[in-house]
């Protein structure tokens, strides 16, 4: 299977995590996205409880049987009083498999991932169960997001599991050994999210910028996690790297993140034709060497920060 590096992420589309959007925006953001050559779109059922995969079915029209989608389970609802909790247990998995083939309206999902740990179903009972659909012709490819490969390397490689997923970005790259370990070690795709650091490093945001209703930026705020003056510093850097190449701080961090050995593909939200325009052709600029180097620098100042902070984290 292949797929472009960069992957257009839909919790946005939802309209829930990053405040309410105009569905008819949300298609023509997904359109312009295959149009630039994206050929990897990142969802999950939870996202807008169902809604963002009926989206992206809709937006791809009949493309969606020529792309890599890539959905998640593992994170359940209740539809009355819109609750969440995590359950990967083997027998949700068939049913929200089920489901999400029929949101998006395919015979077989290309990747299916495991969201999130529950912390009771052991790891190895749902892969068992996603191998069975696999072998069903349900799935083509299984995905886990969240997880430690250190400590979960063993299933992985049993299982075969294809991708692994962590959040990843300048102000958050404490998850690079086990990108690394992932792919060097068990031969996995590594997939990485909130490269925009939730879009804090689109440099559009200010110290006093603020969110409201169901905008996860009003709860897990990337602005205030950590070091925040070195994580405005970043910003300052891509600012000043952007006006100097005529392209937008966001297109720098998403291509500084894909310059990085460790990332196989990143995955990118967009809630406009703008944004994921802009943010597809990252793929076709280079950063300076000098660029490059002070991006690195101040990453490195930042890794270890991140609020996913996995055991192995230096
Ligand atoms: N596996 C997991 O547990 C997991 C968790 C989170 C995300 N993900 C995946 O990763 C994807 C990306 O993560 P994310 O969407 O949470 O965060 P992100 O990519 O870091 O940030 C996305 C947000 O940044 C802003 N933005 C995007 N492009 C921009 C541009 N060119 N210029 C200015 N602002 C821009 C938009 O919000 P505003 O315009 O409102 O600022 C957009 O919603 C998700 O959509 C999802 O597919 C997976």
């Amino acid at each position: 299977m292949r797929a472009s590096r960069i992957g257009f992420g839909c919790a946005a589309i939802g309209g829930y995590d990053y405040g309410p959007v105009d569905d008819e925006v949300s298609l023509r953001a997904v359109e312009a996205a295959f149009d630039a050559g994206v050929t990897l779109f990142d969802v999950a059922d939870i996202y807008g409880l169902g809604h963002a995969e009926c989206i992206l079915a809709k937006g791809l029209g009949r493309r969606r049987k020529e792309v890599v989608i890539a959905t998640k389970f593992g994170v359940r609802w209740d539809a009355q009083t819109r609750h969440t909790f995590k359950d990967i247990s083997s027998g949700y998995a068939r049913k929200a498999l089920e489901a999400s083939l029929r949101r998006l309206r395919l015979d077989c999902i290309p990747l299916y991932q495991v969201h999130w740990p529950d912390g009771t179903t052991p790891i190895e009972d749902v892969l068992e169960e996603l191998d069975r659909c696999r072998k069903a012709g349900k799935l083509r490819a299984i995905g886990m997001c969240n997880f430690d490969p250190h400590k979960d390397g063993g299933a992985i490689a049993e299982f075969d599991v294809n991708t692994i997923q962590l959040p990843f970005s300048l102000i958050d790259s404490c998850h690079r050994a086990a990108f690394d370990y992932g792919r060097n070690r068990l031969g996995v795709r590594t997939l990485a999210y909130n490269v925009l650091a939730h879009g804090f490093l689109s440099g559009k945001y200010a110290p006093d910028s603020t969110f409201t209703g169901s905008d996860l930026r009003t709860r897990k705020n990337s602005f205030l996690q950590g070091d925040a003056d070195a994580n405005w510093r970043v910003v300052e850097l891509l600012k000043a790297a952007a006006d100097r190449l005529g392209v937008t701080p966001a297109q720098i961090a998403i291509r500084w993140a894909l310059n990085q050995s460790s990332v196989d593909c990143v995955l990118v939200g967009a809630k406009d034709v703008a944004q994921s325009r802009q943010n597809a052709n990252a793929i076709n600029m280079t950063l300076p060497v000098d660029i490059a180097a002070a991006l690195d620098e101040a990453a490195k100042g930042l890794a270890g920060r991140g609020y996913a902070k996995p055991s192995h984290a230096q």
